[in-house]
């Protein structure tokens, strides 16, 4: 099959090459991949001790191509989003992808396999980084990064939630967060823009989310004292004035959050928004854009 490969642990080359069809185990199913989502980790994650050619992607929708003889409860055919994050087989930028059963969900009907393609990585990011915030209604979020794959999740959600909400981006994309129920836009490239959000609340934000690399140390400075900053990014941040910094822990169990979005992206009640779905030709165009850090929502790469 074709699929974009890494070919060595440290050259960071993606490239279209011919590979073997993944073999099914007995615990695994096959993905026919119909769609994958695009990030920006996509180039550099890459599991340690696989052997190379390694496909590359970390999420996909598709349609059950297999079952190993000792899976049960999921059929050939079924509808289904895949996460491929840390695989040895390899990930999801290939026609077909093999995966153990519990990296499954099924599609809901009335959502379709290109959206569901968007939502793996993202949805995940945004509803543990909202797990972790623990917030209430009526106060305050700043989000650093806001109009990105899990800003535009973590926008809407809060707002749900009756969040005041804050993000940052540049100028073009500040009538989009306001369409996401974000009261405040700002340009992070605006020297007064932590000002602005002191006015907006005066005595500092209750809590950041600091998604992109470099932002959680402006962050902080419009957190209110003994608030709250999580980061994304994994950049260190050193705490100051109380608040209580942390990257988001990759612990919690948020499947019933996850099955909520899910669910309400498939009502409409919160947009999974996909600036550009790309052929699977252009997968490296769609790759560089993302590399850019400024994709508006979510890019996908479609095979049909
Ligand atoms: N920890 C995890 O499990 C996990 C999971 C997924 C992702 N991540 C991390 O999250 C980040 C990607 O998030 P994403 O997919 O939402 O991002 P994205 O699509 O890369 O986000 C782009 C957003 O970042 C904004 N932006 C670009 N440069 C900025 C700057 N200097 N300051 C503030 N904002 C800036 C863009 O604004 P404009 O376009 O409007 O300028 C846009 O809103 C990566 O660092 C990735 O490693 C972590």
């Amino acid at each position: 099959m074709q699929a974009y490969v890494r070919t060595d642990a440290t050259d960071q080359n993606v490239e279209l090459a011919e590979v073997p069809a993944p073999a099914v185990d007995a615990d695994e199913v096959l993905i026919a991949v119909h769609a994958f989502g695009v990030g920006v980790h996509d180039r550099y994650f890459i599991p340690q001790g696989v052997s190379f050619p390694y496909v590359i992607g970390l999420e996909a929708a598709g349609v059950v191509a297999e079952t190993g003889a000792g899976v049960t409860g999921i059929d050939v055919g079924a509808r289904v989003m895949v996460t491929s994050v840390g695989n040895p087989k390899g990930g999801t930028w290939a026609p077909l992808v093999a995966v153990n059963p519990r990296r499954i969900t099924v599609v809901p009907d009335g959502l379709d396999l290109v959206t569901a393609a968007a939502i793996p990585i993202a949805g995940d990011a945004a509803v543990e980084s909202l797990h972790t915030l623990g917030m209430r209604s009526g106060q305050t979020l700043f989000v650093a990064g806001a109009s990105g794959a899990i800003g535009t999740l973590v926008v809407q959600v809060a707002a749900q939630r009756g969040v005041r909400v804050a993000g940052s981006a540049s100028p073009a994309n500040h009538d989009y967060l306001r369409s996401l129920g974000a009261e405040l836009a700002v340009d992070y490239g605006d020297p007064t823009w932590t000002g602005q959000v002191r006015a907006w609340a005066a005595d500092g934000v209750d809590a950041a989310l600091a998604i992109q690399p470099g932002t959680p140390a402006p962050s902080l400075q419009v957190v209110r004292d003994d608030g709250h900053l999580v980061t994304v990014s994994g950049d260190p941040c050193p705490s100051e004035r109380g608040i209580h910094v942390e990257q988001f822990p990759h612990r919690a169990d948020t499947s019933s959050d996850m099955a909520d979005l899910v669910a309400d992206i498939s009502t409409g009640r919160t947009r999974m928004v996909i600036e550009h779905v790309y052929p699977f030709q252009q997968a490296l165009t769609a790759l560089e854009k993302v590399e850019t850090r400024h994709a508006r929502g979510k890019l996908v790469v479609t095979r049909a």
